[in-house]
């Protein structure tokens, strides 16, 4: 990167001391990680935004949905920034809140919904985790979401569950995890009336799944699993929940950005490694573990665009911006939207591990 850059961004970071707290996801650019005070999953930013009272700027790097669960979950005079504006999440665009609204009321309608427990990945808008809040369901994000499941369907026996946004986390969840049959999982299509679902199928079904889906894990195929087991002897396959069932279901382990971290931390020397995931983090990884032989698991599949979107000149005008006492690109959720968000914020919280 160019040495302004970094030099200008340590000036201002520097400058703002411990007034700013920096965090930085997984799939952020090794330049920008370069400057994170904290890097982690959604689960640990979302508690770490929640657990720095004391600084004043949240600077997010990541995408849209994790500034504002980071606005919803910090105190009042504490101003989360999203260093580009454009830093969305195609995934977390699938599910608008009138689409989500609709289809509760075909669950209504067809006499499903009082048994109908919400769950939604972190990777949503606010105004559907408000949603959430507000029928009595939780947030979930990739390292708890066998847990949110046994949550909802502890509550009662004929509980189902309405997943959001995303369908292959749900359906990996349930069928690996809790054992279900991919048969217990029917998918809302919010393009089709009813979902284009009958209400027999939304009676029989233990899981809704909403059709959403991430453009970076959803290209990997189970033809690449097959092809790296025959180029690489003894490969470990290791994949994100984000990627469909038919992968999830070849590969070895699966898990969120920080389970794939600690697996390949304590993996033994000279081991063989596949990993389905977003390109910076593999690239950072094969990096830092030379003595580990790491390969992508399709090298078609590269960044995630908007994660990518969040740079080094993003970073240094925002830090500068906050130095010089102009905050921009604050990121606010409406309070009546933030108030039930954070009801399901923190359910996930509170739950068990
Ligand atoms: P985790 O970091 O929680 O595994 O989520 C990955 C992701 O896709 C975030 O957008
Ligand atoms: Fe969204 Fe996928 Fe990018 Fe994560 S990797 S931010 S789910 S598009």
């Amino acid at each position: 990167s160019d040495p302004d850059l970094v030099a200008r961004a340590h000036a201002a970071r520097q400058a703002l001391g411990s007034n700013a707290f920096v965090l930085g996801h997984h799939y952020q650019r090794d330049e920008v990680i370069e400057f994170a005070d904290v890097t982690g999953d959604s689960f640990k930013l979302a508690r770490d935004a929640a657990n720095r009272p004391d600084a004043e700027f949240i600077v997010f790097c990541g995408v849209h949905f994790m500034a504002e669960s980071a606005d919803i979950l910090t105190a009042a005079h504490q101003q989360v920034v999203l260093p580009d504006l454009a830093a969305g999440c195609s995934m977390a665009d699938m599910a608008a809140i009138g689409q989500v609204e609709e289809a509760w009321d075909t669950l209504v309608e067809a006499g499903v919904a009082e048994d109908v427990v919400p769950i939604t990945y972190m990777n949503s808008s606010a105004a559907i985790k408000a949603f959430t809040g507000r029928h009595g369901g939780t947030v979930c994000t990739s390292s708890n979401a066998e847990v949110a499941l046994n949550w909802a369907f502890a509550q009662r026996p004929q509980a189902k569950v309405f997943f959001l946004p995303d369908q292959h986390l749900g359906r990996n969840t349930a069928v690996r995890d809790l054992g279900f049959s991919p048969d217990d999982c029917v998918v809302y299509n919010p393009h089709k009336p009813m979902g284009g679902l009958t209400v027999e199928q939304l009676k029989n079904a233990r899981m809704i799944l909403w059709r959403g889906h991430c453009s970076v894990h959803g290209r990997f195929t189970a033809e690449n699993v097959a092809t790296v087991r025959r180029r690489v002897p003894d490969v470990n396959v290791l994949v994100h929940p984000e990627c469909t069932h038919e992968v999830v279901s070849q590969a070895d382990q699966v898990g969120s950005t920080e389970y794939i971290i600690r697996t390949i931390q304590a993996a033994p020397a000279g081991s063989a490694w596949a990993i389905g995931t977003e390109l910076n983090l593999v690239r950072r990884l094969a990096k830092a573990h030379p003595d580990l032989k790491i390969s992508y698991l399709d090298r078609t599949v590269c960044y995630c665009s908007t994660m990518n979107r969040i740079d080094l000149p993003h970073l240094v005008w925002t830090l500068e911006s906050l130095a010089a006492g102009r905050p921009v690109n604050r990121i606010v959720v409406d309070p009546d939207v933030a108030h039930w968000a954070r009801v399901a914020l923190d359910q996930m919280l509170a739950l068990p591990g």
